[in-house]
């Protein structure tokens, strides 16, 4: 789909990865509506911006989804793209793991993702136009050890998108996957910066994502994912699971030691 002059509503517009996708899109000619629950963030982010507006919410529950999508439908009027991209994500042992991060881990990365596409694809069916972008991650295809809550939410994530891809396949509604590996933002605290080093985690920029995901826009792609060998172990882990066991306890043996310290 062609970017300008686009009504897009992009959520996790405070975050990394958000932060450059709403400037490229920006510069593209997209008028964007920034949602995040980070709204001094947001504000910054949005300076500067052409044809911006900016939502702050809360996408961990009901109420907060539907409050974005009705401000969205007020800022955009119709809205030809929805890219879910907030998220947030805990590396702790399962056993030590906080209950209500667990669930905010699936009401942000999963139902919020669910929720705002209910609110919005009746518009997008009566228009019979639109794109739904999930950003998912290659923890959504091979599930790791200590991010439990996150890989479920992610597999979750995958697994609505292809049923809604399938839904939608009669219409000019187009469903989007899109799964880096590892990115250099605030979403991988200390901890798993420390123990992406110790296991030599490949790790990507910002920007480099930003460039894959406007080019999957640009040619309505399906599902991306991002980063080599990543992509070609996803497609190992799933014909071959008992051996992906295997190859990743040494890791995970590792990552056990910074999954288990205090703090962030
Ligand atoms: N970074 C990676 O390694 C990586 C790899 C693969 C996939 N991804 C995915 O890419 C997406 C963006 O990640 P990122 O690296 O840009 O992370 P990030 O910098 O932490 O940005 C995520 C944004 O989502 C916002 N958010 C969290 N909970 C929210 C809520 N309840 N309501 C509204 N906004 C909320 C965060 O706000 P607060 O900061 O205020 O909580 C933050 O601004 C995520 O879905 C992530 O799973 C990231």
């Amino acid at each position: 789909m062609k970017i300008r002059n686009k009504n897009i509503v992009l959520t996790g517009a405070a975050g990394g990865i958000g932060r450059e996708l709403a400037h490229r899109l920006s510069d593209r000619g997209a008028r964007l509506a920034l949602v995040d629950a980070n709204e001094k963030v947001l504000n910054e982010v949005a300076k500067g911006l052409k044809h911006s507006k900016v939502i702050a919410g809360d996408l961990s529950t009901a109420e907060g989804c539907q409050a974005v999508a009705d401000a969205a439908k007020v800022a955009l009027g119709e809205v030809d793209i929805l890219i879910n991209l907030a998220g947030l994500m805990s590396f702790r042992c399962f056993e030590d793991e906080d209950i209500d991060t667990m669930e905010r881990i699936i009401q942000v990365n999963l139902l919020g993702a669910m929720r705002l596409t209910r609110n919005l694809l009746p518009d997008m069916l009566e228009r019979d136009a639109g794109r739904i972008i999930n950003v998912g991650s290659v923890f959504g295809s091979i599930a790791f050890a200590y991010f439990a809550a996150y890989s479920a939410s992610k597999f979750g994530l995958r697994g609505f998108s292809e049923a809604l891809r399938r839904e939608l396949y009669d219409t000019n509604i187009k469903v989007m996957y899109l799964a880096p590996r590892a990115v250099k933002t605030a979403l991988n605290t200390g901890r798993i910066m420390r123990m992406g080093e110790a296991t030599k985690m490949n790790m990507d920029t910002p920007e480099h994502v930003v460039g894959k995901i406007l080019k999957a826009i640009d040619s309505d792609s399906k599902e991306v994912y991002i980063g080599f060998p990543e992509s070609l172990f996803v497609q190992i882990n799933l014909r071959f699971p008992r051996l992906v066991d295997k190859v990743l306890a040494a890791q995970n043996r590792i990552a056990k030691k910074f999954a288990k310290e205090d703090g962030n």
